[in-house]
């Protein structure tokens, strides 16, 4: 006979109630599916919980997973680092542990959003402003899963559907020289500092007291060329160019479908 502890009673995400809206649902879709193929409970211990509106739903399941009889011993033990002011509150508000990168810089696996996935899994991220932090803790991870709802999905190249560029994180001090040796070293479109909301409220300010610069440079054929040109300029920290880095994408779709990549 199976114990009360070997019981799994992790919600079924097409029982759930239905969400405001099918694109909620489809980001719920591809959460879930991600942290329930990629979670190794019996092993993963340091797991990155990234930013955006895709990974409420990541922290939601992840927060189910301490609550159920079957897993509750396991991922008691689980330490979860966060990519920014946003994610840290996600993993209090699940009651998940709360870690940071300084204390646990190997992490087992990494869920987070994208704003863009090409067909080679180069992404394009920051457009929630978290690149630097969502970038560390990526690229410190054994695995990083990106979940997205099906509007992410590039046919082929960057640039192709996320038409409102490249997130840079630069210093303050240097906005304008990086605004102007974007557009005459490397030709892009056009390039805006971010404003926040109102527009009076002045420059969007990053969880690391940088600015933001968005910067179009089209559709992005060769995205590891174009990153590490950005890079070279003179007072950009980091830019949202995440080049193999992921290991898989789940796209969610309205009808309770997810694509892989
Ligand atoms: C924040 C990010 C987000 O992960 C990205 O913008 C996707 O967000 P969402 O899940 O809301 O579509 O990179 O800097």
């Amino acid at each position: 006979r199976r114990s009360a502890r070997n019981m799994s009673t992790l919600p079924d995400v097409h029982h759930l109630p239905q969400l405001h809206s099918t694109l909620e649902q489809a980001k719920r879709f591809a959460a879930y599916r991600a942290v329930d193929e990629n979670l190794d409970y019996l092993n993963h211990r340091v797991i990155g919980v990234g930013s955006g509106s895709t990974v409420i739903y990541v922290a939601e399941r992840l927060g189910q997973y301490l609550l159920d009889p079957k897993y509750a011993v396991h991922a008691s033990q689980f330490v979860c680092i966060p990519t920014g002011f946003q994610s840290k509150g996600l993993i209090l508000t699940n009651g998940l542990r709360l870690g940071t990168i300084e204390q646990h810089p190997s992490l087992d696996i990494v869920f987070d959003g994208a704003d863009e996935v090409d067909v080679n899994l180069q992404l394009i991220k920051g457009g929630g402003g978290c690149l630097f932090q969502e970038k560390l803790v990526s690229t410190s991870a054994a695995k990083f899963v990106v979940v997205a709802d099906y509007r992410k999905r590039s046919p082929k190249y960057l640039g192709t559907n996320w038409v409102k560029g490249v997130p840079i994180e630069v210093v303050p001090t240097s906005y304008i020289r990086v605004l102007s040796d974007l557009k005459t070293k490397l030709k892009c479109k056009n390039a805006v500092l971010r404003q926040g909301a109102p527009a009076k409220a002045g420059p969007v300010v990053t969880d690391n007291c940088n600015f933001i610069i968005d910067a179009d440079f089209g559709e992005i054929e060769h995205p590891e060329i174009l990153h590490r040109d950005i890079k070279m300029l003179v007072g950009v920290v980091e830019t949202g160019l995440f080049i193999d880095n992921a290991s898989k994408a789940y796209f969610g779709n309205p009808d309770g479908s997810v694509d892989l990549r």
